[in-house]
């Protein structure tokens, strides 16, 4: 039985279909923390489980009977240690054989500040001395799409990631990785770097921005208080303005480049192209 938690979210959900192609769904466990949202899930015959990271009681019954456990790392930043140390131990009590966990690229050096709470959910991991594989993924492609309707509409991209190369991959491929990884045997101890086959500078993307719309987009690039703000202005809360313009500051610093095709490899196929997921975006 493989047990997946923050099922309900745009990764579980993905992961959840990957492993459907894969297994019976009676051995797959959506663990979300509103059951409600995954109703479509327990129709299709995917048991779904209440479980809430901040809940240790119901991670316990969530857990049971699992060989195996994906922690999705959870979206409330700045909570993540707390919750993810939930996790681990009611996963110890349940006496999951292994355990894979969403961490980000090269957690142990990366300049990110989001980096943090990954290194802390790691060190925890190994603490607990259960079995256990990193799943280090590079940026979504998806995070810098959410901006092609404003670089559209004022006809200027804006970051700071000078000419820091991204190598992001979809959402969807880093999905495949998981339940590639969740159905082999013997992956404790297995640490896989994750990013896209490609990789790009924000300038090269309003480059395709631009080739693909016909509308020129220019990218500007910004001090990373200076972007922070400009997030701010156009209503982003302040923490995640700044964790925004901090992740660009690492781009720059080449923390989400990767030349070395672990995700491809894994996944048995190319990482889908920057070029495919923005016509999808356009469209
Ligand atoms: N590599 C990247 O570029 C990148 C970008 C963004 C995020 N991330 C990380 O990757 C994770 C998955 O990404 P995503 O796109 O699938 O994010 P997402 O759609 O926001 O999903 C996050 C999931 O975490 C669940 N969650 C949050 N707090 C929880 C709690 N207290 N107890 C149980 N579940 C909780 C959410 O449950 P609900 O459905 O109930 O809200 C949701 O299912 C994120 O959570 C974040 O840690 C990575």
């Amino acid at each position: 039985m493989i047990v997946i938690t923050g099922a309900s979210g745009q990764l579980g959900r993905l992961v959840i279909e990957e492993l459907l192609n894969r297994l019976p769904a009676a051995q797959i466990v959506a663990a979300v923390r509103d059951p409600a949202k995954a109703a479509d899930l327990a129709a299709r015959g995917v048991q779904v489980r209440a479980a809430d990271y901040t809940k240790p009681e119901t991670l316990d019954a969530a857990f049971k009977g699992a060989d195996k456990l994906l922690l999705i790392s959870s979206s409330e930043v700045g909570q993540r240690v707390a919750q993810h140390r939930n996790v681990i131990d009611a996963a110890k009590r349940a006496g999951v054989g292994v355990v894979a966990y969403t961490s980000i690229l090269r957690a142990d050096t990366s300049p990110l500040g989001l980096a943090a709470e990954h290194r802390e959910t790691e060190a925890l991991l190994k603490a607990s001395g259960l079995p256990h594989v990193l799943l280090r993924n590079s940026w979504y492609t998806e995070n810098y799409l959410a901006s092609v309707p404003p670089a559209l509409a004022h006809g200027v991209f804006i970051g700071s990631a000078g000419e820091g190369k991204i190598s992001s991959a979809a959402r969807a491929d880093y999905a495949a990785a998981a339940a590639a990884v969740l159905v082999a045997p013997n992956q404790a101890g297995k640490v896989y770097e994750l990013a896209g086959d490609e990789a790009y500078t924000l300038a090269e993307l309003a480059a395709e921005i631009t080739r693909q719309s016909g509308k020129t987009v220019v990218y500007q690039n910004l001090s990373e208080a200076d972007f922070a703000a400009a997030l701010q202005g156009v209503g982003l809360p302040a923490p995640l303005a700044v964790m925004l313009a901090d992740s660009d500051i690492g781009a720059s610093k080449g923390g989400l480049f990767s030349a070395d095709h672990q995700l491809s490899h894994l996944i048995g196929r190319p990482t889908t192209p920057l070029g495919k997921l923005l016509k999808a975006t356009l469209v």
